[in-house]
């Protein structure tokens, strides 16, 4: 478990950027500074989203996005301003960034999220599956418990605790972001052993198998109020 206090961490062959939803509200303010942001697709893309909060989440995470990105890019001898890295989405609505073609870069496998005061990307090494969950901690009703999670994969003393509770969301959602799959598939799809091994069932398998079967790690990170949890695995 790693905490935090600055906006980039490193967990596992991961790097994460997160970017706070008040530096997205002034580029939002001053609509002439998204040209250095967004490309004219994305541009577009956000003039159709709908709530101010929906236009200040997608923001941060993109900016997010374009910064790790970037980063790498640079550090590969390959500087390319942040309009010109594209953040694209499949129909599932996970994200991917485009190469020239529009095709997904699968040396820059990214995934996002947004939650509390942040957007997060969090970026995967050349070739392997990324996925990535924020959450903020905060008392929940038991219900949802029962809905997300089976007892088995809590501690006893831990079961009503905010923090656990988030944490195994988090890392439920994280490796469902990396197999693709979305709001469809049941977050008991996913159970935490206590080994820390990852067990699937359901559509949630279907997908691991289809994808070859590879293996899952998982990586947790409290930054400020939220859990923060990426889960990655080989192509
Ligand atoms: C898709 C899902 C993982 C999004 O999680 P969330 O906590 O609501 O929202 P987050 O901010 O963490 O993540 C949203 C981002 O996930 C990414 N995402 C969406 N669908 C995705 C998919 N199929 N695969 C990978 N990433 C996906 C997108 O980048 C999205 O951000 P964007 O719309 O700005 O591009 C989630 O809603 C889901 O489908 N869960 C399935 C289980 C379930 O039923 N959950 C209900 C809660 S009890």
């Amino acid at each position: 478990m790693t905490t935090a206090e600055t906006s980039i961490l490193r967990l596992g062959t991961a790097e994460v950027e997160l970017c706070s939803i008040g530096e997205a509200e002034v580029f939002l303010s001053y609509p002439a500074s998204l040209d250095e942001w967004l490309s004219a697709g994305e541009r577009r893309t956000l003039e159709g989203l709908r709530t101010p909060k929906r236009k200040r989440d997608w923001l941060s995470a993109r900016v997010a996005a374009k910064r790790v990105v970037g980063r790498r890019l640079r550090a590969l001898g390959h500087p390319t301003p942040s309009a010109d890295i594209e953040i694209a989405s499949h129909e599932s609505r996970e994200p991917f960034v485009a190469d020239e073609e529009g095709d997904p870069d699968e040396s820059l496998p990214v995934s996002l999220s947004h939650a509390g005061d942040y957007g997060a990307c969090a970026l995967g090494a050349p070739g392997t599956r990324v996925g990535m969950d924020l959450e903020r901690i905060e008392p929940r009703d038991p219900a949802w418990r029962e809905l997300m999670a089976d007892d088995s994969e809590l501690e006893p003393d831990s079961l009503g605790s905010p923090e656990a509770l988030t944490r195994l969301w988090t890392a439920k959602e994280a490796v469902l972001k990396l197999l693709g799959v979305g709001l469809s598939v049941d977050l008991r799809g996913v159970m935490l052993r206590a080994d820390g091994g990852v067990q699937l069932a359901g559509a949630a398998l279907e997908r691991w198998k289809s994808l070859g079967a590879p293996e899952l790690e998982l990586h947790f990170a409290r930054y400020h109020d939220c859990c923060l949890t990426v889960s990655t695995s080989r192509r």
